[in-house]
């Protein structure tokens, strides 16, 4: 997620599950190919960590694959859903819906030039385009390309008049186009994103698709992904309280100090941490007015006794 899910976020969400996939922002291609290689930055503990790069130039984007294939990205993934202008202005993102043999090129291209798995996260339409038959032939076009793994975020992308944010609501969902997408593919890795806000509904979702991918709820509470390695990886990890959480996300930023690193850009995603406590409006207003101060840890730890309760999660 653009402006999120940086490496600092991805550090964070560590802390809550060892197994879950992490992406990177979308990256551009030309960012990479012209010289922004500290987009590709991360530590090893945020692996399985994905590449997603945005681009509409086959031969660039196997360019920018193989130096993220280099840097040792678990896989490639490419963005054909995004309806930011910007994006659009570009000729990228869900734009490459409106153009197939193009998409087929720049997923053929992402195939050729990388070893490792290449994925295309897109939705099941755009504009008019959003027929049971456009999205078997947007997925067959994957497919030809070598495509094995396919997300899909179950609503179409509105290209004029919507802005991105309205495009994550406003057009409905629709889990059975995704679920048609499996059944006619079944071979085809499908994950499965839009709305998802619980582990029950990913668990439900998971009998019917091979995986599940998590946005918005993730930002809005955090230790969601706390349940994550036991009930979808079967990987039990220790049940530890709020305040343990706390005192190892304080740790952490302790930690990315030490290395020179500008610890609030981590600390701003545990504002979502406390929400449902007692004090979690203290606790966020204390976070948020605090942010840049030095010392993210101690300013951690500070909002944290403004709870009313500590007890467990
Ligand atoms: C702030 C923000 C930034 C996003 N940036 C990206 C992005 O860079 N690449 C992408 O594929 N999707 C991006 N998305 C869309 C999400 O990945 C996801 O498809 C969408 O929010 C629907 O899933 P959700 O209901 O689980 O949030 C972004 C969403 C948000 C809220």
């Amino acid at each position: 997620m653009v402006d999120v899910t940086d490496s600092h976020f991805r550090r964070v969400m560590r802390l809550f599950s060892r197994r879950c996939a992490l992406y990177t922002e979308m990256i551009a291609a030309e960012a990479l190919l012209h010289g922004r290689l500290d987009l590709l930055d991360y530590d090893p503990v945020e692996a399985p960590l994905i590449l997603q790069l945005g681009g509409c130039v086959p031969q660039r984007l196997a360019q920018a694959a193989k130096l993220g294939e280099e840097r040792g990205f678990a896989a490639i993934n490419l963005n054909a859903g995004c309806p930011s202008d910007k994006v659009q202005q570009g000729s990228f993102g869900a734009v490459l819906m409106k153009d197939l043999p193009l998409l087929g090129e720049c997923a053929a291209a992402l195939c050729e030039a990388v070893s490792c798995p290449v994925s295309v996260k897109t939705r099941i339409g755009v504009d008019e385009q959003d027929s049971e038959e456009f999205t078997l032939k947007l997925v067959e076009t994957l497919y030809r390309s070598g495509v094995r793994h396919v997300i899909l975020h179950a609503r179409k992308a509105w290209l004029k008049g919507l802005s991105p944010k309205q495009n994550r609501s406003v057009p409905p969902l629709n889990y059975e186009r995704v679920y048609l997408i499996k059944r006619s593919y079944p071979d085809l890795y499908v994950t499965l994103n839009g709305g998802l806000t619980t582990l029950e509904q990913c668990q439900t979702a998971l009998q019917r698709v091979d995986g599940v991918m998590l946005g918005r709820a993730v930002l809005d509470n955090p230790l969601l992904l706390t349940g994550v390695d036991e009930s979808l990886f079967a990987e039990g990890n220790a049940v530890l309280t709020l305040e343990q959480h706390l005192e190892r996300g304080a740790a952490l930023l302790e930690q990315l100090e030490h290395e020179g690193r500008p610890a609030h850009l981590a600390l701003r995603h545990f504002i979502n941490l406390c929400n449902g406590r007692k004090g979690a409006r203290l606790y966020r207003q204390y976070l948020s007015t605090h942010l840049k101060e030095p010392h993210s840890a101690v300013v951690l730890r500070d909002a944290f006794a403004l709870l009313e309760h500590k007890s467990t999660m």
